[in-house]
C-alpha cells in the first residue's frame, strides 16, 4: 500500500464512523456514553466485580491474563462492555461477566469509576525491541506505510486524544500481553469490533515480530 492511499484510507474511515446517518460521531464512538455521563462515586460499588480480576483501582491483578482499565475513557469501556454483551466482541471469560450487567446506568457508573482512578503508566523496558517499536509507532512501517503510525490515532504517548474522543482508545501502559493478544486477535479476525475496520487494516500490515516490539514499546509509555 503506497502512503497516499493510506492516508486516503485512515481519513475515509474516521469520516465514515463519524458521520454514518447524520448521527453524531459521540454517539458512535461511545455507544451512547458522554463523557461526564455516569457516576464514578456509586460505580465503585458496583465494580466489585470486575474489581476480581481489573484490581481495584483498574489495574490488573494479573498482567498476563488481564487488561488495566484505570484512565480508559469511559465511554470505550462502555462501548467494549456492550459489544461483549451482544457477541460483537468474543472472550469466554469477559463475555460472561459482561452478561451480569443488566443496567445501563449500572454501566455507566461502573465505566465512569475506572476512568476516574489514576491512569495506567508503564516503565519503558529499553529493549533493542522496544526501540524498533517506537519507531513502528512514530512512523508506521513500509508495508502501511503512515497509515500504520499508531501516534496518529492513539496520541504521542498512547493516551488517546482526550475522554470527549473515546473512539481511539489508551494503549500507553497497557500490559505487554494484553496488547500482542488483541493485535493478533485483529490480525487474524477473531476481533471485529473496531470502527471501520480500522485497526484491523493496521494489524494485518505487522509481522508478528513488529506486534511484540510495538507492544514491548506501547507497555512502557
Ligand atoms: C474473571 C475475570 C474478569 C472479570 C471478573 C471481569 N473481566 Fe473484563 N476482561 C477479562 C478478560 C480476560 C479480558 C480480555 C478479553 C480479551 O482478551 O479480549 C477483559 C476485558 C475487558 C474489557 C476490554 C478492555 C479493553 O481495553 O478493550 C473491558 C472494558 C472489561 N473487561 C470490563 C469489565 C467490567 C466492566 C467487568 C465487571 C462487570 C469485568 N470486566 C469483569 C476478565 C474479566
Ligand atoms: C486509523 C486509526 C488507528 C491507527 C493508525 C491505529 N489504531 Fe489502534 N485502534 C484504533 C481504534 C478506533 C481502536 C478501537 C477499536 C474498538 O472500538 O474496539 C483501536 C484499538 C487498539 C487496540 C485495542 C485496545 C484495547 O484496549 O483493547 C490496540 C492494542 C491498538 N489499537 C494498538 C495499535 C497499534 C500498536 C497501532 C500502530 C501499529 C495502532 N493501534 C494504530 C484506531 C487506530
Amino acid at each position: 500500500m503506497t502512503k497516499k492511499i493510506g492516508m486516503f484510507t485512515a481519513l475515509a474511515a474516521i469520516a465514515a464512523v463519524a458521520f454514518v446517518g447524520g448521527v453524531s460521531a459521540e454517539t458512535i464512538i461511545s455507544g451512547g456514553m458522554s463523557a461526564g455521563d455516569g457516576d464514578p462515586k456509586a460505580g465503585k460499588a458496583k465494580s466489585e466485580l470486575c474489581q476480581g480480576c481489573h484490581g481495584a483501582d483498574g489495574i490488573s491483578i494479573d498482567p498476563a491474563t488481564y487488561p488495566n482499565l484505570a484512565g480508559q475513557f469511559a465511554g470505550y469501556i462502555f462501548k467494549q462492555v456492550q459489544d461483549f454483551q451482544s457477541g460483537n466482541r468474543q472472550d469466554d471469560t469477559m463475555s460472561a461477566m459482561a452478561s451480569m450487567v443488566t443496567s445501563r446506568q449500572d454501566l455507566k457508573d461502573i465505566s465512569a469509576y475506572f476512568a476516574s482512578r489514576k491512569q495506567m503508566k508503564g516503565k519503558s523496558s529499553g529493549s533493542k525491541a522496544a526501540k524498533s517499536g517506537a519507531r513502528l509507532y512514530k512512523s508506521g512501517n513500509k508495508k502501511l506505510g503512515d497509515y500504520g503510525a499508531c501516534v496518529r490515532c492513539h496520541g504521542k504517548n498512547g493516551k488517546g486524544k482526550g475522554k470527549s474522543n473515546a473512539l481511539f482508545p489508551v494503549i500507553g501502559g497497557q500490559q505487554k500481553a494484553y496488547l500482542v493478544k488483541q493485535l493478533k486477535d485483529f490480525k487474524s479476525g477473531k476481533r471485529t469490533n473496531d470502527p471501520a475496520g480500522m485497526m484491523a487494516l493496521v494489524a494485518k500490515g505487522l509481522s508478528d515480530k513488529e506486534i511484540t516490539a510495538v507492544a514491548d514499546y506501547v507497555s512502557g509509555l
